[in-house]
């Protein structure tokens, strides 16, 4: 049966713990509009408690948009949960996201918290969140490093006390796509509510992996994927659910999921958060930088203009971009220049092709990209 998968876009609360990147409320607004226009399911808007501004910012946004679902962050305290309650109240459809973390680690070193302190606090906190929302999302942060048993313990506590929505943050991008399959088969085992629960992830990057284990999570039983577009966040950032999205799409043989998400919009959800960010995207960027849709060696221009699926899994038009492009330069075969020089005008052939071909290399040998202009220069020289 063909899943159905929930994006969560954390842009506004993760991808803003970026270092460098503020946005202020007018682009959290237009930020969010664009993200209702993608199709994500939930914006988490901020984490209202940590400041006047985030507080603003989640409730500007929960009166902005009216077909997605918002959220706030919350610390598994009173205050955090009462900060979201009062942040969220004009939102059409909202929910709350409590967390705490888990793992021995954190437990130790950061909270100095006992296994039982962290377990009742869990309990009273979504037990409490539970009174003011319908939706209460539970993650145990530092999931992937947490004891099995203990994970296990706390995810079923917090569906106890009232959690439909339970999150497998990967905090710090420590874990791999078999690893996640092992810790989902685990949950499996021992929730017996297991298939009654949205099971999230919440991939972090630091080891290249965000993307590939939020897709194994797929595989394993997660319905919600959380990340952020052009995968900003804390470190070496989230998942990028542009990616995601994009893998759903072409491999839907394999993973047989839909959701809700507008592709088409993807590159101009990318350039927006690229502009407010002000992070440019890497050029060779899967899916939105400004190479995913260039061809230059001559082998590949060639492939491409015998039939363009010989190197292109993905068209640009479906997710927005500009048009493939085959840049001319040294590496590009005289195929590829005779095509460019009829697309411009020329009578070319192969015959005439035989003396501007050496000429282009000349040109190409000294430039990275020749240009049209250099085309028309060429042209005039050869005069043929
Ligand atoms: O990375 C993380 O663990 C988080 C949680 C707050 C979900 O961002
Ligand atoms: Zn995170």
């Amino acid at each position: 049966m063909t899943k159905q998968i929930q994006f969560f876009d954390t842009t506004l609360r993760d991808g803003e713990q970026t270092i460098g990147v503020n946005f202020n409320i007018d682009e959290k607004v237009k930020i969010a509009k664009q993200l209702e226009k993608f199709g994500v399911d939930v914006i988490e808007a901020g984490f209202p408690v940590a400041s006047k501004g985030d507080f603003e910012a989640v409730s500007a946004v929960s009166r902005a948009v009216k077909s997605t679902r918002v959220t706030g962050l919350a610390r598994a305290k009173k205050g955090d949960i009462d900060a979201c309650v009062k942040a969220t109240k004009d939102a059409t459809h909202k929910q709350i996201h409590v967390f705490i973390a888990t793992s021995p680690i954190h437990r130790e070193s950061k909270l100095h918290m006992t296994r039982e302190q962290v377990i009742q606090s869990i309990f009273d906190s979504v037990s409490y969140a539970h009174q003011f929302f319908d939706i209460v999302e539970f993650s145990p942060e530092d999931a992937t490093r947490t004891e099995p048993d203990f994970l296990v313990q706390s995810i079923q506590t917090a569906i106890d006390a009232g959690a439909t929505v339970i999150n497998i943050p990967d905090t710090v991008g420590y874990t791999n796509p078999a690893e996640f399959a092992q810790l989902f088969q685990n949950l499996r085992t021992n929730i017996p509510r297991f298939d009654e629960v949205t099971f999230s992830v919440h991939c972090h990057d630091d080891l290249g992996m965000a993307v590939a284990n939020s897709l194994a999570s797929i595989e394993n039983g997660a319905t919600r994927i959380e990340g952020t577009i052009n995968g900003i966040g804390e470190r070496a950032g989230n998942a990028a659910l542009e990616e995601v999205a994009a893998a759903m799409y072409v491999r839907k043989d394999y993973y047989n999921a839909e959701s809700n998400i507008n592709l088409s919009e993807t590159k101009k959800t990318s350039d927006m958060i690229s502009n407010f960010s002000n992070m440019p995207v890497p050029h060779n960027k899967a899916v939105v930088g400004d190479n995913a849709f260039s061809h230059e060696s001559g082998i590949h221009q060639d492939g491409m203009l015998k039939n363009p699926q010989t190197y292109e899994i993905l068209t640009p038009e479906v997710v927005g971009a500009h048009k493939t492009t085959l840049p001319l330069g040294k590496l590009s075969g005289s195929h590829a220049v005779m095509a460019k020089l009829q697309k411009m005008g020329y009578e070319v052939d192969k015959d005439t092709m035989k003396i501007i071909f050496p000429k282009f290399k000349a040109v190409a040998d000294h430039t990275n990209i020749v240009s049209e202009n250099d085309l028309e220069y060429i042209m005039q020289e050869v005069n043929v």
